[in-house]
């Protein structure tokens, strides 16, 4: 197993993988560790839905392409303006790589639904509702935990939700029932390329102590 502090750099977007199988054994793994998550109030609000079936992998794939190719047509007509030429470049880098995943998804040994369902956790007082928050903030570590495991695993994952513009059909090909969201489509499988650390802004660019705009701990 690597380094945990290791393991959190180099866990970055993957899309390309290899045709090596992933086994269940390993996916239950990871779903173990994102079953030890933290959510509001301990609820652990999501469900699984583990997806190896070639047939519904196609389907699911089919559907995730269409809204892919609906947002990249809208991004691209709506591009924000880039500081320099190689941010530029990176986000047609990261572009390319979404649209490969687009074009294969399939291919990945597995894709993982995080479902929840779509409900209020926020109690009630005299004054109304006691807002706690979304229900989305108790999902997502779920997602991280279950690709850092995958990550110590030598398996690559991608958070996606490029999906949502087409949430109905997913889940009627899923049989998900109308209560839920698909918070994340997470494909799984061997990285073709290497893990590595991802390029980020520094973290003293946008932190501040104490006061916002205070740069000094
Ligand atoms: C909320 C969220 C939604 C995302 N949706 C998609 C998606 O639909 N398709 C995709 O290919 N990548 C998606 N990503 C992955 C991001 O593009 C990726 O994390 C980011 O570009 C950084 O990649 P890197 O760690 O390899 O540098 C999503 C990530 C997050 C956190």
């Amino acid at each position: 197993m690597i380094d945990l502090y290791e393991g959190i750099l180099t866990t970055r977007a993957i899309r390309r993988y290899t045709d090596e199988p992933v086994t269940v054994e390993e996916i239950r793994k990871c779903l173990r560790a994102a079953q030890q998550a933290p959510s509001g109030g301990n609820s652990q609000p999501w469900q699984y839905l583990v997806i190896t079936d070639p047939d519904v992998k196609r389907k699911v794939a089919e559907i995730y392409r269409r809204s892919y190719r609906r947002w990249e047509t809208a991004q691209l007509a709506s591009l924000p303006e880039f500081r320099t030429d190689a941010d530029r470049e990176a986000f047609m880098r990261s572009l390319r790589s979404s649209r490969y995943l687009a074009e294969h998804l399939d291919e990945a040994a597995a894709l993982v639904a995080f479902l929840v369902p779509d409900v209020d956790l926020a109690p009630s007082d005299a004054d109304g509702r006691v807002d706690i928050g979304p229900i989305y903030a108790s999902v997502y570590p779920a997602v991280q935990n279950f690709c850092l495991a995958a990550r110590a695993l030598g398996i690559g994952t991608v958070l996606t939700t490029v999906y949502w513009s087409e949430m109905d059909q997913l889940r009627r090909v899923l049989d998900v029932p109308e209560r839920y969201v698909i918070a994340a489509l997470v494909p799984m499988g061997r990285p073709r390329g290497a893990f590595g650390v991802a390029p980020r802004r520094p973290a003293e660019t946008v932190t501040h102590w104490n006061r916002f705009g205070n740069r000094e701990p």
